[in-house]
C-alpha cells in the first residue's frame, strides 16, 4: 500500500481511498461494484470502511437494483428480504425488490415515488429492532443542484470523549428504542400503520455497545428512536439523553456528506447516527435507493470483555 500527501492510498486490489474528514469518511475511486468483487477485494473494501469509522463513499457507480442488492448481500442479510421492515415503510419499497427502500421527494401521477423527508432527524437505522441495522447502502440516482446533504455523527468518538466516570456509569444502562418515537415526530398520521406500534418495533438495548468487528465502544442511543433510559424518571431520562445527543453532534464528531450523482454511500449504524438535511424542497428532485443490512443483536460493553484490550479505562 502506498500513500500520497493528500492521504490517498492505493489499496492492494487497485482502488484508491482518500479521507474526507479528519475523523470519519473516505472516498473510494477505481472500483466498480456492479461486478462481483473477489473475496480479497471485498475484504479490503470492508477494512477501509471500518478504518474510516464506518463511512465510505464509492464514486461513479452504475448499478441496477439487482447489482445493488447483490453487492449489499455481501455484508449480510437484508431487511425486506430476510426480515420485513415496519409496515409504515413498506409502501416505499421498490416494486419487485423488497430489499430496496426508496428515499425520494419525487411524485409521479400524484403518488410519492419514495419516502420524502426520510431520516430528517438524528437516528441509527432500525434501532428499535432486536437486530437493528448494520450497514445502510444508499445509492444516489438523482440529486438536487444544491442541498440534500447527509450528516454522520461518530458515536465512537463521542463515547471516547466522555469522562471515564461517566463512561463507566453509562455502560451499566439500557434504553428502550421504539418506532413510535419517530412516528410521532416525523411521519404524517395518514402514512402511519398502527400495527407498527407493538411487538418487534420496540426493543431494549445497551446504552454503550461494543462494535463486533472493531471492538470499539460506542454510544447507542438516538433522538429518532430512543424513548427513554430504563429505570430513570422521565425528566432524568430526558436530561441524560439530551446531554448525550448534544455532545455526540458536536461539529468535530460530524462528517457532512455532499452528494454527487452516482455515489454509493455505505454507513455503519453500529457506531454512527445520521441526519438527512431537508433543505431542498422546491429546489430539485432527489431519488435514492437504500438497502439495509441486518446486524447481530448489539452487545453491551459490560458483556464484552475483549473490548478492554482497546479501552484501557482503569475504572
Ligand atoms: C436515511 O436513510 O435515513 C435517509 C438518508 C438520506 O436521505 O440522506
Amino acid at each position: 500500500m502506498s500513500a500520497t500527501r493528500s492521504g490517498t492510498k492505493r489499496d492492494a486490489p487497485g482502488f484508491f481511498v482518500t479521507p474526507l474528514s479528519a475523523l470519519s469518511g473516505a472516498e473510494v475511486t477505481g472500483i466498480d461494484v456492479s461486478e462481483f468483487l473477489a473475496d480479497e477485494h471485498f475484504a479490503a473494501l470492508k477494512k477501509a470502511w471500518l478504518d474510516h469509522n464506518g463511512v465510505l463513499v464509492l464514486r461513479d457507480q452504475s448499478l441496477t437494483p439487482e447489482q445493488h442488492l447483490a453487492f449489499s448481500r455481501r455484508f449480510g442479510p437484508l431487511f425486506g428480504e430476510a426480515e420485513s421492515l415496519q409496515d409504515t415503510v413498506k409502501k416505499y419499497l421498490l416494486p419487485g425488490f423488497p430489499g430496496i427502500y426508496r428515499v425520494s421527494n419525487k411524485v409521479e401521477d400524484g403518488k410519492p415515488l419514495g419516502r420524502a423527508r426520510a431520516g430528517t432527524y438524528w437516528h441509527s437505522d432500525v434501532s428499535f429492532r432486536k437486530r437493528p441495522a448494520m450497514a445502510s447502502i444508499l445509492y444516489a440516482m438523482e440529486i438536487p443542484p444544491v442541498g440534500g446533504d447527509t450528516l454522520f455523527a461518530s458515536m465512537t468518538a463521542a463515547y471516547d470523549a466522555l469522562s471515564p466516570l461517566l463512561r463507566k456509569k453509562l455502560r451499566r444502562l439500557r434504553a428502550v428504542h421504539d418506532f413510535a418515537v419517530a412516528a410521532g415526530m416525523s411521519y404524517s398520521p395518514d402514512v402511519i400503520e398502527n400495527g407498527d406500534f407493538d411487538g418487534q418495533n420496540r426493543h431494549l438495548h445497551p446504552v454503550v455497545t461494543t462494535h463486533p468487528e472493531t471492538g470499539r465502544r460506542a454510544l447507542f442511543v438516538n433522538p429518532g428512536f430512543t424513548s427513554h433510559v430504563q429505570g430513570f424518571g422521565h425528566e432524568e431520562s430526558r436530561a441524560l439523553l439530551n446531554f448525550l445527543y448534544r455532545h455526540a453532534t458536536r461539529p468535530e464528531f460530524v462528517y457532512r456528506h455532499r452528494w454527487r450523482k452516482h455515489d454509493l454511500l455505505i454507513w455503519d449504524n453500529r457506531c454512527l447516527m445520521h441526519y438527512a438535511v431537508a433543505d431542498y424542497e422546491g429546489k430539485g428532485e432527489r431519488y435514492m435507493h437504500r438497502t439495509t443490512v441486518i446486524a447481530e443483536e448489539p452487545v453491551g460493553a459490560a458483556e464484552a470483555p475483549a473490548a478492554e484490550v482497546i479501552h484501557t479505562d482503569s475504572d
